[in-house]
């Protein structure tokens, strides 16, 4: 496995595989791999000739006082993990490489931006915009793999595609969980054991919204009031968000339909965590 940590570099190694015959694929993640970032690798090292992970903690994604320092940085077990998936390619530049002193150039998907995530964290869905679109330049992907897990982020990138028309292929693979339901977060290695627990309260709103769903109960008034009610019975548990709305453009819905985002965001202590299911 080779690690590259230039733009330059990367694109020449994506041009010679496309010569060779090969698709490339793409996995953005910020390290400190779990069970969920295997899962896009594995899915790309199927359907790809070779694969690339990008590992980057992205400056600009972050709010002035968010944790972009102390957000884990686990590199020998990530290198460890990706090696022995079979990656090709570890691309992880330094913070300069990826933007150069005074960069002022920003890609914003406006609207769908500002909502769900983008309300609670101003700024993040530009940061999030941009870093995905320079790693598209820099490795070209045939296709690009990102975890449904970030269901706000995965509207933003299908729309930046779509109005750029960029010639990338999005792949969304579902949530990994941990066997308590807890959907696996780089984040939830900031969590006590006994915040563990209280988080547990996430994978339970979603099933009992799925569970109302089944009975007939399809007012988003209704099934966001039930996941207010459980969160806050909940010790240690905040809630940032919970909304139904339209995938495609992140605005709420009055009366939900299959298809639409249960999306929800609480605060476990200091640690947000994001969970979701797409209604059926
Ligand atoms: P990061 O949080 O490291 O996640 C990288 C990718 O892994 C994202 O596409 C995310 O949705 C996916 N992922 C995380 N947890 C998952 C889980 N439990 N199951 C399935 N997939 C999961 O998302 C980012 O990084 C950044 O915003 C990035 C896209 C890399 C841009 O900086």
């Amino acid at each position: 496995m080779r690690v590259i940590r230039t733009v330059v570099e990367l694109r020449a190694w994506s041009r010679e595989s496309r010569t060779a015959g090969k698709t490339v694929g793409l996995v953005p993640t910020m390290g400190a791999l779990h069970a969920g970032h295997l899962s896009l690798v594995r899915a790309a090292r199927e359907s790809c000739g070779v694969v690339a992970a990008s590992i980057f903690v992205n400056p600009t994604q972050f709010g002035p006082n968010e944790d972009f320092a102390k957000y884990p940085r686990t590199w020998d077990a990530d290198v460890a993990l990706l090696e022995a998936e079979g990656v090709d390619v570890v691309f992880a530049p330094e913070p300069e490489e990826m933007y150069r002193p005074g960069a002022s150039t920003f890609v914003e998907v406006a609207g769908l931006s500002e909502r769900l995530d983008g309300a609670s964290r101003p700024g993040h869905f530009r940061g999030v915009a941009t870093v995905v679109t320079k790693l598209f330049l820099a490795a070209e992907p045939n296709c690009a793999f990102f975890g449904q897990k970030d269901a706000a982020q995965v509207a933003v990138l299908r729309r930046m595609v779509a109005d750029l028309a960029l010639p990338v292929e999005l792949v969304i693979c579902p949530i990994v969980r941990e066997e308590n339901g807890l959907a696996m977060s780089s984040r939830n290695r900031y969590l006590s054991a006994e915040e563990r627990q209280h988080a547990l309260v996430l994978k339970r709103v979603l099933d009992a919204v799925a569970g109302k769903t089944i009975e007939g109960e399809w007012s988003a008034v209704a099934l966001v009031e039930m996941a207010w009610s459980l969160i806050s019975a909940e010790p240690g548990v905040r809630l940032d968000y919970a909304e139904v709305v339209d995938w495609a453009t992140l605005e709420p819905v009055d009366v939900a339909k299959p298809g639409d985002l249960f999306a929800v965001a609480a605060w476990v202590g200091t640690t947000r965590l994001l969970d979701n299911f797409i209604l059926v």
